[in-house]
């Protein structure tokens, strides 16, 4: 093996940048070329890549986004697009790839691996941290700690005012970001696409609290359970209460990645080099039991399995 390329795709996550300069320099530390592709898939298609030295990656560990660009690449789907993509890395003779990004990236690696048979590498970076095998994919905990400060925030001035929030926080298919700012935020309760609600039931229990002498809530909606203005109308019909909504939305996937979040990025994308040079492919590198390890694209990309339970429980004995 001796040049790789590398790309994000699909939603951009915090660390990314640190994940591309552990991928270069970790490569260039083994003498391998390493090339940036631009777009995620759109630039392979397009061959909108560059060969990068240890300077392009300079300066970037401490910012969000991603230096490489990111996109949903729709097109990637269908096969003469597959096939442009091919001909980018036959004529850039490009020897194995390096995908950062989350399930649907990995969809579209492990479909074009299938065809092409060209090596390639995972490395599961999802705000949502929604890829099935695997414990942490980074950047989540940057957007938790973004959600949380904002719902800290909210606390103020629900409790000075005596209002009824409902924050809601990405999350399609996955409460994972819903779950973890509601139990660390204290929140009241908290909707997820993973669980079924009846909105009459919460509405009772807070008119019920509200006459005990509690005069605040923060409720949380992964947006993939519900839309905060929507639940916020008919939560202040039923109840009456003063009811606000707030739709954090995209704050969340920006900003400065936390420690955890680089230090994941780095080690994955120091792994996915590793690997590829060992002869491995088709898999996903992330942290599992607080280990780096390798997980099929075939598991990785099925629905998440997690312990939806515990933290949903703790939550509701909790508040
Ligand atoms: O990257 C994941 C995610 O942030 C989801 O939580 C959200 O549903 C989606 O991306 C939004 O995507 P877009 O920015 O393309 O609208």
């Amino acid at each position: 093996m001796k040049r790789i390329a590398v790309l994000t795709t699909g939603g951009d996550a915090p660390g990314m940048n640190a994940a591309i300069r552990a991928v270069v320099r970790f490569g260039i530390n083994r003498k391998l070329e390493v090339m940036g592709v631009f777009r995620g898939w759109c630039g392979l298609i397009n061959g909108d890549l560059r060969l990068f030295d240890s300077h392009s990656v300079s300066g970037i560990i401490n910012q969000g986004g991603t230096i490489l660009k990111t996109a949903r690449c729709p097109e990637f789907h269908e096969e003469k697009y597959q096939e442009r993509a091919f001909q980018t890395v036959k004529k850039n003779n490009i020897d194995g790839i390096v995908v950062i990004g989350g399930n649907g990236s990995f969809r579209a690696a492990h479909s074009f691996y299938q065809k092409y048979k060209v090596p390639v590498m995972g490395v599961a970076a999802s705000i949502d941290n929604d890829i099935n095998g695997v414990d942490y994919a980074f950047g989540a905990d940057t957007a938790i700690n973004t959600a949380l400060a904002a719902i800290d925030n909210i606390r103020d001035t629900a409790t000075s005012m005596e209002r009824v929030f409902v924050v809601e926080v990405m999350g399609r298919d996955c409460g994972f970001i819903a779950l973890s700012v509601a139990l660390g935020g204290g929140c009241e309760d908290v909707l997820i696409p993973e669980k079924k609600y009846d909105l009459h039931e919460m509405c009772h229990a807070i008119v019920e609290g509200n006459l005990r002498g509690k005069v605040s809530w923060i409720i949380v909606v992964a947006e993939g359970a519900g839309s905060a203005v929507d639940i916020a109308k008919q939560i202040k019909e039923i109840t009456t209460l003063e009811t606000r909504p707030v739709v954090l939305g995209h704050v969340q996937r920006g900003g400065r990645p936390t420690a955890f979040s680089r230090d994941i990025a780095l080690n994955l994308g120091k792994m996915a080099v590793e690997s590829l040079l060992n002869g491995v492919t088709d898999k996903a590198v992330g942290l599992v039991a607080g280990k780096i390890a390798l997980v099929d694209f075939e598991t990785a990309i099925k629905k998440k399995e997690y312990n939806v339970d515990n933290m949903f429980n703790l939550i509701k004995v909790l508040s």
